[in-house]
C-alpha cells in the first residue's frame, strides 16, 4: 500500500519489530504535532474551539475503533494503569469478594488489584498456559467474583484471548468485564458491544501508533454508574464551562473521569494516528498484522534452534512473536536482545525470550539474512 510507504519514512538502518512495546508514529502524526507546536507559538489558544472539535474527533474515532454504542463511552485518561486505578478505586468492594484474572498479565493489570488485599479482595490468577486458557479463568470464578480482568491479547507470549467467551460469561454471572485491549487496538479489529466488555483500557503508544501520556478509558454506561469518582475538579462536571455554577453533578457521560484540562497535545496526535486506521481498514490493517505475524511464527519453526514461545494456531496469535534460542539461558537471551539492538533490529526481551512486534507497514524481507549476520543458527 503506497500510503504506508509515506507514512512510514523509518530510516533504513532500522528494522523496527516493537510495536508492542512502543510504536512509531505515522508521518501525518508529526505533521499535525508540528502544526499543533506553530500554532501555539504563533497564535496562542486564539482558535481554543477548533481544539475542541479536534478532541471531539477524537472521541468519535475511538468509539469507532472499539465499536462503542456512543461517544458517552469515551474517557480520555493518562495511561492504562490510571484507567485500571479508576475501575479498581470506583467498584464498592466487599471484604471476600475476589477478583478473577491471568497469571501472564502486563503488571498494570494486576498490581492495582493486588492493591486492594487490605479491602479483603482477592486476587485469583489462572494459569493460561494450557490449552483451554479460558477454561482455566472461568473455573476460578464463583458467586464472589465481582470482576473478571485480562488483556486482550498477552504481552509475552502474545496469546490471544477469546473475549467474546469470557465477556459472555460474565454477562450471564453478573461479572464485571475489564480488558486491556493496549496489545490488540489498533492491530486487530475490536468490538465492545459483542464481547460485552464492561471496561476497556488501553494506551495509544504501541499499536494505535500514537504518543504516550494518552489513552481509552472505555465504561459501558450501567458499568460506568457503579463506579465511585476518586478524582474530581472543573472538566468532570455535567454543566462544563459554568463557572459561576456552584452546584455541579458529574457529567452524564465517561467524561466524569477527566478532572482538569484535556492533554491536547497527546490529542492532536492520537487524532492524526487514528485517522490512518480509518483510511485503510481496521479488517485491512489486521490482515496485514496478522500476515506479519505467521511470516515471522514459519521462519521462527523453519530454523533448527529456534523454538516459538506465541502459540500458531489460527485465532490464537496475534501481532506478538516471541521465541527462544535452545542454546541460550536467561542471560544469553538478554545478551541475544542488546546485540539485536545494536544492529537496529529494534525488539524486546520479553517471556524468557526476544519479542518481535512488526506492524501493519512493515516488510521483513531482510529479516532472516540481518538475524543470521547476528546469531549464526
Ligand atoms: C498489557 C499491557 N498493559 C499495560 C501496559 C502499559 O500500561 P501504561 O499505559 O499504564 O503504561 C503495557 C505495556 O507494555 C502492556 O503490555
Amino acid at each position: 500500500m503506497n500510503i504506508l510507504i509515506e507514512e512510514f519514512p523509518l530510516d533504513d538502518d532500522l528494522l523496527y519489530l516493537n510495536h508492542a512495546a512502543v510504536g512509531v508514529w505515522p508521518r501525518r502524526t508529526r505533521d499535525a504535532v508540528r502544526a499543533f507546536a506553530d500554532e501555539n507559538m504563533f497564535r496562542g489558544a486564539a482558535g481554543y474551539p477548533e481544539w475542541m472539535k479536534t478532541e471531539r474527533e477524537l472521541r468519535g474515532r475511538l468509539k469507532r475503533l472499539v465499536n462503542a454504542e456512543s461517544t458517552d463511552d469515551i474517557a480520555l485518561c493518562k495511561n492504562t494503569s490510571e484507567a485500571l486505578s479508576l475501575i479498581a478505586y470506583g467498584i464498592d468492594w466487599k471484604s471476600g469478594d475476589n477478583i478473577v484474572s491471568s497469571n501472564q498479565e502486563f503488571p498494570s493489570n494486576r498490581i492495582v488489584w493486588e492493591s486492594l488485599k487490605d479491602k479483603g479482595v482477592e486476587l485469583r490468577l489462572a494459569d493460561i498456559s494450557g490449552d483451554d486458557p479460558e477454561t482455566a479463568m472461568l473455573t476460578l470464578c464463583d458467586e464472589r467474583t465481582r470482576l473478571l480482568t485480562v488483556s486482550s491479547v498477552q504481552y509475552g507470549t502474545g496469546l490471544c484471548m477469546d473475549l467474546n467467551r469470557l465477556g459472555q460469561f460474565c454477562q450471564n454471572h453478573n461479572m464485571l468485564f475489564c480488558v486491556d485491549a493496549i496489545q490488540s487496538l489498533g492491530a486487530l479489529q475490536f468490538d465492545a458491544q459483542a464481547c460485552h466488555a464492561d471496561f476497556v483500557v488501553a494506551d495509544a503508544h504501541k499499536w494505535m501508533l500514537g504518543p504516550e501520556g494518552i489513552s481509552l478509558f472505555y465504561s459501558r454506561a450501567e458499568a460506568r454508574d457503579q463506579l465511585k469518582l476518586s478524582q474530581f475538579g472543573w472538566h468532570m462536571v455535567e454543566r462544563v464551562g459554568d463557572f459561576d455554577a456552584l452546584d455541579w453533578t458529574p457529567a452524564g457521560s465517561a467524561r466524569r473521569f477527566e478532572p482538569g484540562s484535556p492533554n491536547m497535545l497527546g490529542i492532536y496526535a492520537l487524532n492524526a494516528s487514528l485517522s490512518l486506521f480509518e483510511e485503510v481498514g481496521m479488517d485491512r490493517v489486521e490482515q496485514a498484522v496478522l500476515a506479519n505475524a505467521k511470516v515471522l511464527i514459519d521462519w521462527v519453526d523453519s530454523e533448527a534452534q529456534l523454538e516459538l514461545i506465541s502459540p500458531d494456531q489460527s485465532g490464537r496469535y496475534a501481532g506478538i512473536v516471541t521465541f527462544c534460542h535452545k542454546g541460550l539461558d536467561r542471560e544469553g537471551h538478554a545478551a541475544l536482545y542488546r546485540r539485536l539492538m545494536a544492529a537496529g533490529i529494534i525488539c524486546a526481551n520479553r517471556a524468557g525470550g526476544i519479542r518481535f512486534a512488526p506492524h501493519v507497514y512493515s516488510s521483513l524481507d531482510n529479516l532472516p539474512e540481518a538475524f543470521h549476520s547476528i546469531v549464526p543458527l
